[in-house]
């Protein structure tokens, strides 16, 4: 029997995706990633982990990381991720990822790695902490993929660029040793079409550093307040006239968290010249209300119960280390070390 479910989850597409435990999961982190996890779980033999070892790049305190990745454990579970179909697991718990990240390194070259978008935004962000970490970022992420062989990764819009990366250092691979080994990961998303969470100030995506994120666990006083803030205009001046991108990003909001029908009225009025942005904005809070509660609820109950989150993380560990240490073990023949 056992070795029949194994067969089949070894016939099955693999799928793997983190997050960074740099602080609570926001709505972005939720629609851009998890929600395609809890879905994906269903039908993939996935794994998520939390992925602490990224985190330093920003130099986390040891109290810092230990608190945030309970917190993304908890987060995971109350979002409705089944550690018994897919293992949650922590980065640094699987070593295996460390090797290949060297070797995948050795491979990497300088004028890419400095070539890439979000590498460039955090040096200028943080000009005084450009690391070697920071830089080889991409080559991390890439281990994280590669040593389980995954074939799809769900991710949001903003990780693209890192996805084409560990593409490319696949492909190299296989080209410097003249093997049909790693395949290329793709990026997943269950509407087509990348997901790009907007910011409630006004421009760009929602972010932890960018301070303009709705938390998960945030209460509906806090959420109320954070979108009534938000920026808008002083009204279409038009019939049916093009959105500002202030405009369309709470639109965007609603389109996730509201029904057909609300979003529906308010484009109407919007079209007709007839919008109140406060009805909207209230309406936007109520609804974004009623998604995070439930959830936010369930993250306090996970929170508390630590033995679970531990048990949780120390089997995702053992599942995810068996997996990848089936990689390296065949990567460090291709390359010519002894196992
Ligand atoms: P991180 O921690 O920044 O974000 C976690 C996930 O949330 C998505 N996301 C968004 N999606 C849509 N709109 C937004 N506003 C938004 N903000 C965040 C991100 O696209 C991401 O999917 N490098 C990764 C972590 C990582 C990883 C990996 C992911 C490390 N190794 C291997 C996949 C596979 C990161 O920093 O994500």
């Amino acid at each position: 029997m056992h070795q029949i479910i194994l067969e089949y989850l070894s016939n099955m597409e693999k799928v793997i995706s983190g997050i960074r435990p740099t602080g609570n999961l926001h709505l972005g982190n939720y629609f851009g990633a998890v929600k395609s996890f809890v879905k994906m779980q269903e039908e993939y033999n996935c794994m998520f982990f939390i992925a602490d070892w990224h985190s330093l790049t920003t130099h986390p305190t040891p109290e810092n990381i230990r608190t945030s990745v309970r917190t993304i454990l908890a987060e995971y579970l109350a979002c409705g991720i089944d550690p018994q179909k897919a293992p949650i697991y922590v980065q640094s718990d699987v070593k295996q990822v460390l090797e290949l990240y060297l070797y995948l390194n050795m491979n990497a070259y300088l004028g890419e790695l400095e070539r890439v978008t979000s590498f460039k935004e955090k040096a200028r962000k943080q000009p005084d902490n450009v690391n070697a970490g920071l830089l080889t970022y991409p080559s991390l992420m890439a281990a994280d993929i590669l040593v389980h062989k995954a074939d799809k990764v769900p991710v949001g819009k903003d990780q693209e660029q890192n996805m084409e990366m560990a593409r490319l250092f696949a492909r190299r691979f296989n080209r410097i040793y003249d093997v049909e080994y790693f395949k290329e990961p793709e990026s997943f998303h269950f509407n087509a079409k990348a997901v790009k969470v907007p910011g409630l100030d006004g421009s760009g995506k929602m972010g932890k550093s960018e301070g303009n994120a709705i938390y998960l666990c945030d209460d509906e006083a806090t959420i109320k307040k954070k979108v009534m803030r938000a920026v808008t205009d002083a009204g279409p001046t038009m019939l049916n006239q093009e959105k500002p991108e202030p405009i369309e990003n709470l639109f965007t909001l609603m389109q996730l968290v509201s029904t057909p029908d609300t979003y529906d009225y308010f484009n109407d009025q919007y079209n007709n010249m007839a919008i109140r942005y406060g009805d909207m904005k209230k309406q936007l809070a109520a609804d974004i209300n009623a998604f995070c509660a439930p959830i936010r609820e369930r993250i306090l109950e996970y929170k508390s119960n630590e033995e679970l989150l531990a048990k949780v993380a120390r089997e995702g560990a053992e599942a995810a280390a068996a997996s990848a240490e089936k990689t390296i073990r065949e990567v460090r023949e291709i390359i010519g070390f002894r196992n």
